[in-house]
């Protein structure tokens, strides 16, 4: 893919090669001069401390790794050499909530060795960007260092105080399902990354990493009151966190630096350390609206599994794919259409046939009947986390689908673990996803991964991987025994999960009060399920309640209408937590989309719409809460109306109720 518009590398300084030891600390701002990372050597150990227009932001922080049966790669160095680059790119994404991306940083390589004993090689990689910070280790291949396994990896974030962070813990049953909370650092359990703080001087800060290959993903404990540490998530019943053999680099550890919370939503460091796209041709990639058979299944109206309400049956899947063909929409979810949902399918994971059909669902008349009408089947693979089952039968699943005409997969890893005791997020589970999205490649497939591990920018590298769930999805709000999502959840999330990538949330429930389930219900109005869709970025982009909730309602115009690909995206207003508004212009028209949520309180905001095109004329339709709408006592009230003439110079009053939120579609004339 030849997305790169400019490239500039220019090698600044190249000092000494040979042995004799460099100065042991070394500073580089970052291209706009706002961010300065000090590496330093302290009686040969690693530090790095980064300080924001002149002020700390992070303190001297430890560097390097432990390993098993081997000294350890964290003292004793001198430094070798370095080099020092300059680099700025602007680059085209396949898709995505941007076309384009600036990618302009200063890089330091730090080349270090033992001074004495093996003297092994460990060479670390800092990249500067005027909003953010990577870090890498790179192992040369050398004699002393061939195969070795990591036990702990040092990299320390040491803060300035004991911030306040917005946090999900790790190592739990419901993976990254959590509702987020908010406490100081020194009483965070280990938590999962994205995770994003706010520092007592007004500074946003999160962590995450990028570019996660053949290594463990690392989550986050606070070490002491203001030192944050990582922990390489394990083998299972293992010392081991990583196995390694050099070359090898491991991922970078990033931090996202921003001054307001919105500019932490288009800070796009995660995809800019990721690798280059390894795809030659992505003509085939094509994000999609879809609907499916899923959310009844979520509120009892189907099974899964066979018998006399099985959803994903022949005649069920056409009247889907006749709904999906008359709104536009490009794919259809089919959930419980392959063998081994019957039984105690969470358990059964060994059972599942990826490549057989319950007798009642007809898979290649489908895929054809859905190709006749430009729709493509969404293929559901549930794997409950049975990976051996699932491994031996990929190929051939990926292949079936390819001979069809099936464009999409989705998978599935229900389970605290994967059922041979490896963690999602470990090395085994990084292994196991990235042979996924590399098969489906080969295969042109699409996927969307339910159960996943984290999005570390692996959609730049492979965009045949286009979103994924990863934290508490619209489902919660069918079945779970405490009350679904809060109000202030997707608001949260905005600043948390969704840093990392995509997210197939499954907006668009219509039926609030969820008629078959009168003890769950959806805690939003309904104009902030339409909202979600500008919100909540993914390329598949589900209208995930029952079509008959859809038909006749206005308000599904919305969902009709707005793209799931986008030229540019802004953040006019954000609180984490409470509220946040987003402008997107599609890519495919200068029309834009306007979400704005709010959490539990009702607020009304003045939005200038200087994000519009200038010198282009705005008919906007309107999404608001009714007067009297309240996400508690009346979800359902919408009050749709058009606005005509509107331009970039205009200012609009957007009201949203308790729990509510506003769409609005600005058509261009
Ligand atoms: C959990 C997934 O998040 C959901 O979308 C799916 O319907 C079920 N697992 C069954 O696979």
């Amino acid at each position: 893919m030849k997305h790169a518009k400019t490239a500039i590398l220019l090698v600044l300084v190249f000092l000494l090669a040979g042995c004799s030891a460099l100065s042991d600390e070394m500073a580089l701002d970052s291209p706009g001069f706002k961010m300065q990372l000090i590496f330093k050597l302290k009686e040969g150990r690693p530090y790095y401390a980064l300080n924001k227009n002149g002020e700390p932001i992070i303190l001297d922080s430890e560097l390097g790794m432990e390993l098993l049966e081997m000294p350890n790669l964290d003292a004793n160095f001198i430094v070798l050499d370095r080099s020092v680059e300059s680099f700025n790119e602007t680059w085209e994404q396949a898709w995505g909530e941007a076309r384009y991306i600036e990618n302009r940083y200063t890089e330091l390589k730090v080349f270090l060795q033992e001074a004495e004993g093996l003297k092994r090689k460990m060479n670390i990689i800092f990249r500067v960007y005027d909003d953010g910070l990577g870090i890498r280790y790179e192992f040369p291949k050398q004699n002393n260092l061939k195969e070795f396994r990591i036990t702990r990896e040092k990299t320390q974030f040491s803060l300035i105080r004991n911030d306040s962070a917005w946090w999900i813990p790790a190592y739990m049953p419901e993976r990254y399902e959590y509702l987020y909370r908010k406490t100081l650092i020194s009483e965070m359990d280990t938590a999962h990354t994205p995770m994003t703080l706010k520092t007592g001087n007004g500074h946003y800060l999160c962590f995450h990493e990028a570019a996660l290959y053949d290594y463990p993903s690392y989550t986050i404990y606070c070490q002491d009151t203001s030192t944050l540490a990582l922990d390489l998530v394990p083998w299972k019943d293992s010392e081991v966190k990583a196995f390694m053999e050099t070359p090898c680099l491991t991922p970078w550890r990033s931090v996202m630096i921003a001054d307001q919370p919105g500019d932490l939503v288009t800070n796009y460091l995660t995809l800019n350390l990721s690798d280059t796209c390894q795809l030659t041709d992505v003509s085939w990639i094509k994000p999609a609206k879809y609907v499916g058979i899923w959310w009844g299944m979520h509120i009892d109206e189907n099974t899964w599994g066979s018998g006399p309400i099985h959803g994903a049956t022949t005649r069920n899947t056409m009247k889907y794919i006749d709904f999906a063909a008359e709104n536009g929409f490009g794919g259809v979810l089919v959930e419980g259409w392959n063998i081994g949902w019957d039984g105690n399918w969470i358990q059964n994971g060994e059972i599942f046939s990826f490549t057989k059909s319950y007798a009642d669902f007809d898979l290649p008349f489908l895929a054809k009947y859905a190709w006749e009408k430009g729709v493509s089947l969404i293929g559901h693979h549930e794997t409950s986390g049975n990976i051996e089952n699932y491994e031996k039968q990929m190929e051939d699943a990926y292949k079936l689908y390819e001979n069809l005409g099936v464009k999409y997969i989705k998978t599935g890893y229900v389970g605290t673990s994967f059922s041979n005791g490896e963690w999602h997020h470990g090395q085994y589970g990084v292994r196991h996803y990235q042979r996924s999205v590399e098969l489906a490649a080969k295969h042109q497939l699409m996927l969307d991964v339910h159960e996943p591990i984290k999005d570390c920018g692996l959609r730049r590298t492979w965009p045949n991987l286009m979103t994924r769930e990863g934290a508490r999805g619209m489902e919660y709000n069918a079945w779970s025994p405490d009350g679904g999502n809060p109000p202030s959840h997707v608001p949260t999330l905005v600043f948390t999960r969704l840093l990392a990538g995509p997210m197939d949330y499954t907006p668009g429930i219509f039926d609030l009060q969820i008629e078959n389930k009168p003890d769950n219900r959806v805690n939003t109005t309904l104009a902030k399920q339409l909202a979600y869709y500008v919100v909540i970025y993914s390329p598949l982009q589900m209208a995930a309640d029952l079509p008959e909730h859809y038909r006749g309602n206005p308000a599904f115009q919305f969902i009709r209408d707005v793209p799931c690909d986008w030229e540019e995206t802004r953040v006019l207003n954000a609180e984490i937590g409470k509220y946040v508004t987003i402008a997107r212009k599609d890519r495919n028209s200068l029309n834009w989309y306007l979400g704005s949520i709010t959490n539990g309180a009702s607020r009304t905001f003045d939005i200038p719409l200087d994000f519009l095109d200038e010198d282009v004329i705005y008919d906007a339709v309107i999404y608001a809460d009714g007067p009297d709408a309240d996400w508690k006592t009346k979800p359902e009230a919408i009050a749709i109306q058009t606005k005509k003439g509107l331009s970039s110079e205009d200012i609009l009053k957007v009201k949203l109720a308790a729990g509510g939120g506003q769409a609005i579609a600005f058509v261009a004339r």
